[in-house]
């Protein structure tokens, strides 16, 4: 399939354009490098050999958008592009309703222009809020707990009204839990700009020397060493189901949400140790109080996919941890080279 890729130079999405290329997919990329760089294409343009159409643009720029879809003409959309620090949406509540909503309804007018009905998008497990039970399957409530939650969760429901809307319409909603790894060339990783704020970047760049020290946000919850569980996703494994609902949108009609996790859960402690372990060295932390807005417990019931999309993660905590640390400490500096 001719396969349009949004935010398609970010962390999940350039591992993603990798695998639809190894499955035959035609690739092209949408992107305004707000978050990313366009080194990113030249590496996975290398590590493929294969041919990666670009184009730099705002998901909120209808003309740019109308002039890549037809160019393109995809089959099916796969939209990444988006913000997503949990903390800077509270901040700036209206650029993340307008990058993550009004983005999604002007890519949405757009595809109409061009004919294209199938997108799958890049949602988050985060759409769910407190759980009321565990794991979360994709029945749960959804109750987003900060703003970023419900740009998401709003974008998921224009999306599924859109879709209900016409016979041969889909959309692929993917809750993700927690992604974290690199490809195995560690040519291509996570790259984040500022002070990481998620763990496994933080803890790499605390490995790699750049940071002092991890600060371990809370000891005392309800798990068993009382730090926080999550359901952590190698990103290899994440990409793939993104070319596997690229596969049942072929075939499907309506909309459908996904629970895209292990079905395992790892507590901060255990992530450092597999950490010290892939990498040899230590991580020093310093417990400090739990931070705002976190909650003890996420895990995926990933039973859906694995019977509807024919997808489950084979990558574990160990190659999470190793893949992570041949990235880092290859790229101490990410894509800026020193
Ligand atoms: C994991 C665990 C922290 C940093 C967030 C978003 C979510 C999704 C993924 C995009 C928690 C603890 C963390 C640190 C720590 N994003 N921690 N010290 O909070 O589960 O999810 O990222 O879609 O929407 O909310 O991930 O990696 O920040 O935290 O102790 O320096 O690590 O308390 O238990 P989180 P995380």
């Amino acid at each position: 399939m001719r396969v349009l890729v949004t935010g398609g130079a970010g962390y999940i999405g350039s591992h993603t354009l990798l695998e639809l290329m190894a499955q035959g997919h035609e690739v092209c990329v949408f992107d305004n490098y707000s978050n990313a760089t366009p080194d990113v294409l030249t590496r996975v343009r290398s590590l493929s050999n294969g041919v990666i159409h670009d184009y730099v643009g705002d998901v909120r720029d209808s003309d740019k958008l109308d002039e890549v879809l037809q160019d393109f003409q995809p089959d099916a959309v796969i939209h990444f592009a988006g913000l997503k620090a949990v903390g800077e949406s509270a901040e700036k509540p209206l650029y993340y309703y307008d990058v993550n909503v009004s983005g999604t309804l002007t890519l949405l007018r757009a595809m109409a222009r061009a004919g294209c009905k199938k997108l799958i998008f890049s949602s988050s497990a985060t759409v769910y809020g407190e759980p009321e039970y565990l794991p979360y399957d994709e029945a749960h409530p959804t109750n987003p707990t900060s703003v970023y939650g419900r740009t998401k969760l709003m974008a998921e429901s224009i999306l599924s009204d859109w879709a209900a809307a016409g016979d041969d319409r889909t959309a692929v909603l993917l809750r993700y839990f927690n992604p974290v790894g690199a490809h195995a060339s560690a040519q291509i990783g996570e790259d984040p700009k500022d002070v990481p704020n998620n763990l496994m970047p933080f803890i790499a760049q605390v490995a790699v020397g750049k940071r002092d020290v991890l600060q371990v946000f809370g000891e005392d919850y309800d798990t068993p060493d009382g730090t926080g569980l999550r359901d952590y996703i190698h990103v290899v494994d994440l990409a793939r189901a993104h070319v596997a609902a690229i596969d049942y949108a072929a075939n499907a009609h309506g909309a459908r949400a996904f629970n895209i996790g292990t079905g395992l859960s790892y507590s901060v402690r255990d992530m450092v140790s597999a950490f010290e372990k892939a990498s040899g060295q230590q991580i020093p932390t310093k417990t400090v109080p739990r931070r705002a807005g976190d909650i003890a417990v996420m895990q995926a019931d990933a039973s859906r996919a694995k019977a509807e999309l024919d997808w489950e993660a084979t990558h574990g905590l160990d190659d999470m941890a190793a893949s992570t640390w041949a990235w880092q400490s290859q790229n101490p500096d990410g894509y800026e080279q020193r």
